[in-house]
């Protein structure tokens, strides 16, 4: 079979910048790909913590003007990956967080860096490295969705390309007077185009223009299809429904290995899950929490917004605390939630404990000795760390919707009876229906046997990107054999 070559776009990716699950996807998927003949070079923004780990760095184009200051594209090695890495000082030479300034508001000129980073992606597809021609290119979330719109408006041959939307929550919105510096034609600002209610919308450009559309689990597709999941894109989505297909994500199963994992005090397996036990004294240990070995012990690692239900959570804590359990939370976001927590950690000592921050070392300690992870999100397009948590015996608590519904088979009675049970669900989405099914995992906690069987059917799930990555090279391949022009 002929290789195919595909141009990544991404934002963020792991392990060298990661805000979320859009770095992780970016950054395992290339290797998942490689199995499967594809080769896959992903073009991502030069902040210093990239150009910083790119080694055997080239120049393959340079730019005097290129959207208010010079730039190069760089292509190098980062951790196993291929990159090209848009070194624009005056776009990214900005530490910390990708898309705010210190002070945790978006940076005002977020516009031009992206759509820069979207058109370097449509220059690299028409041509502009002569030795490498994508014959896809992949645009993840708003950042990279103008890329297919570029392509369109030039109206030259070109490869085919994909959207994949991470989350629909992020529109990408920017007054309409950015269009001319970010060089898109006025016919543009159509509703058939990135107009959206009288602003730009970078995802709808990639919504309107990608040859194919996919999402990262089968009811996130459809959810998104609905008036209410659809944010406002429900309608083109419905559209554009031929074109569009659910692909789970996966996890990375070599940086998650509770086998090897070096960031656990006890490395375990479902053949031995002893190690779990010093897992969790050590984490109870670091959260200062009672050093208990059969309370159940709760995890949670989010981001710390709307989107992830933990407002419902921190109601619920009467209910955690009442059946017994206790709670670990690693999370960070928006303000009231981490007052929130932090109040509950004061007002609990001993049973509520956590670190409001981002700790990725804290986070593989809390799925290898939490005894379940919480993840009630109204909306979640995958999910990931209830993959983790599944792949290292932390049963998971989730809401029904997206990829959570997707991803975990809820120990109804018959589950339970035939062995295929990995977690719990709830729906709706409220404060009762999770206490509901806290309150069943607790019962299921106290029979350990029922417990035991959960937590062997969740690691025995195969959560690799072993099958997502076989039906993205298969829409690769399909894209790779069509001419657009
Ligand atoms: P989202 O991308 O919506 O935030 P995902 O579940 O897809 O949600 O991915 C979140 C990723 O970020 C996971 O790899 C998770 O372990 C990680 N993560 C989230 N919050 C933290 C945190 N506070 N510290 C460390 N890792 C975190
Ligand atoms: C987004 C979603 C999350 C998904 C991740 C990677 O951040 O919120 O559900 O797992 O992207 O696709």
């Amino acid at each position: 079979m002929t290789s195919v070559r595909v141009l990544s776009v991404a934002s963020e990716i792991y392990p060298t910048i990661k805000t979320g699950g859009l770095a992780d996807v970016a950054g395992a998927l290339p290797g998942a790909l490689a199995a499967e003949g594809i080769e896959v070079r992903t073009l991502v923004p030069g902040y210093p913590d990239v150009l910083r780990a790119l080694e055997a760095a080239e120049e393959v184009v340079r730019s005097e003007l290129f959207f208010g200051g010079s730039a190069r594209l760089l292509a190098g090695r980062s951790s196993g990956l291929d990159l090209f890495v848009l070194d624009a000082p005056h776009l990214f030479a900005r530490t910390g967080n990708p898309y705010l300034t210190p002070d945790g508001v978006d940076w005002p000129d977020n516009g031009l860096r992206f759509a820069a980073l979207s058109h370097m992606a449509a220059e690299i597809a028409l041509g502009a490295i002569a030795s490498f021609a994508p014959d896809v290119v992949h645009a993840h979330d708003w950042q990279a969705a103008l890329a297919p719109a570029y392509l369109h408006y030039r109206g030259r041959p070109r490869p085919g390309t994909v959207m994949t939307v991470h989350n629909l929550a992020f529109p990408g919105l920017f007054p309409h007077d950015l269009l001319s510096a970010i060089d898109l034609p006025p016919e543009s600002f159509v509703i058939q185009g990135v107009e959206y209610y009288g602003r730009i919308s970078f995802l709808k450009g990639g919504l309107q223009f990608a040859d194919r559309l996919t999402t990262v689990s089968p009811t996130y597709a459809r959810e998104i299809q609905t008036d209410e999941g659809g944010m406002g894109f429900g309608g083109l989505l419905r559209e554009r429904a031929d074109r569009l297909s659910g692909i789970l994500n996966g996890i990375d199963v070599a940086v998650w290995d509770p086998a090897t994992d070096p960031r656990i005090p006890g490395n375990f397996s479902a053949g031995d899950l002893a190690g779990r036990a010093a897992n969790k004294a050590a984490l109870q240990r670091r959260l200062g929490l009672e050093v208990v070995p059969d309370a159940l012990l709760l995890g949670v690692i989010s981001r710390l917004s709307s989107q992830k239900g933990l407002d419902l959570l921190l109601e619920t804590i009467p209910t955690v605390l009442g059946q017994g359990m206790q709670l670990a939370v690693l999370g960070s976001g928006d303000r009231d939630l981490q007052d929130g927590y932090r109040a509950a950690m004061q007002a609990h000592p001993g049973l509520v404990g956590g670190w409001i921050g981002y700790d990725e070392d804290l986070a593989h300690l809390i799925q290898a000795g939490a005894d379940a992870l919480a993840v009630p999100s109204r909306f979640e397009p995958c999910g990931l760390t209830q993959l983790c948590a599944l792949r290292y015996g932390a049963v998971p608590i989730v809401s029904r919707v997206g990829g959570l519904e997707d991803t975990v088979v809820d120990a109804d009675d018959a589950a339970l009876v035939g062995g295929s049970a990995t977690g719990f669900k709830f729906a709706p989405v409220t404060t009762e229906a999770l206490a509901g099914a806290l309150r069943r995992a607790a019962a299921a906690f106290r029979s350990k046997f029922d417990w035991r069987r959960i937590q062997l059917a969740g690691m025995a799930t195969d959560v690799s990107w072993r099958r997502p990555a076989a039906h993205y090279a298969a829409l690769y391949r399909e894209l790779a054999g069509m001419r657009y022009t």
